[in-house]
């Protein structure tokens, strides 16, 4: 830890390099191909969501990405005893539990999990009985980070898809100050805390910069901007972006 807080680590998602070889069915391009070249570019881990309807990521994805990454792997999946067994088969680093409804095109929320403690506290100590550091993908809001507490994860995701997607700066500032005061009070209760969803060059800032952020998880927009200049060169101006965040406690918004 330094004066600005810990490291923070970019978690790269590599779901959407899945959904372009997915278009034409083949095996181009590959997202485990992507996932080594973002190591090198600076990546601290790689995330994957395999869904219930594999419309990305699909199992063989977990198996070589486990088998073939040096840094850790975050499994993204849905607390179903479906993903439960695939989790404790590949034993990626990390699983973090997120909502997931067939229809929507993106995980749209956080995780209700004050709604479900009962039922998540056994499949998260199953998880982690198993070594595996269990996150959950929740909304920025303290019930949740109780809940999360109470059922054992010691880490949490803030979902920044409300923040990212506001137009309007007051709005946008709104849904930002909910992240910074979910992430202070997260730390407080001593749970780990990592964010992401929908960020992009223009929305990092501000979040890299809250100081008990540990991690930020990022996909789609990284994805996008590397067709124009490339995967790596997308990968290291994001790094930059973040680290310069951090060091200056960018508090713009
Ligand atoms: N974190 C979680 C838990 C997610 O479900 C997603 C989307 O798969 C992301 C981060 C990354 O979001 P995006 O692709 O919008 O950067």
């Amino acid at each position: 830890m330094n004066v600005f807080g810990p490291f923070l680590r970019l978690g790269v998602n590599v779901d959407h390099v899945a959904t372009v070889r997915n278009a034409r069915g083949g095996s181009h391009p590959d997202p485990v191909r992507a996932a080594l070249l973002a190591a090198d570019a600076g990546a601290d881990g790689i995330t994957a969501h395999l869904r219930e309807d594999r419309r990305h990521i699909s199992d063989v994805d977990i198996m070589r990405l486990k088998a073939e990454l040096k840094i850790p792997l975050n499994l993204e999946m849905a607390a179903t005893q479906e993903m439960l067994a695939i989790a404790l088969k590949h034993k990626p680093h990390a699983v973090c539990l997120v909502p997931e409804k067939r229809e929507e095109r993106t995980t749209e929320g956080g995780l209700d999990i004050a709604s479900a403690q009962a039922a998540l506290t056994p499949f998260v100590g199953e998880l982690t009985a198993a070594g595996i550091r269990v996150s959950m993908f929740i909304e920025p809001d303290p019930r949740q980070l109780d809940a999360a507490r109470a059922i054992g994860a010691p880490v949490v995701e803030l979902h920044t898809g409300a923040y990212c997607s506001a137009l309007l700066g007051s709005e946008r500032n709104q849904h930002l100050e909910r992240v910074r005061t979910a992430a202070r009070y997260a730390a407080g209760i001593g749970l780990e805390c990592h964010a992401g969803h929908g960020l992009s060059y223009e929305t990092v800032g501000p979040i890299a910069a809250i100081p008990t952020i540990a991690e930020l998880n990022i996909g789609h927009f990284l994805v996008g901007e590397a067709i124009f200049v490339g995967f790596a060169e997308t990968i290291k101006r994001m790094r930059t972006a973040m680290d310069a965040a951090r060091a200056n406690g960018n508090v713009k918004s």
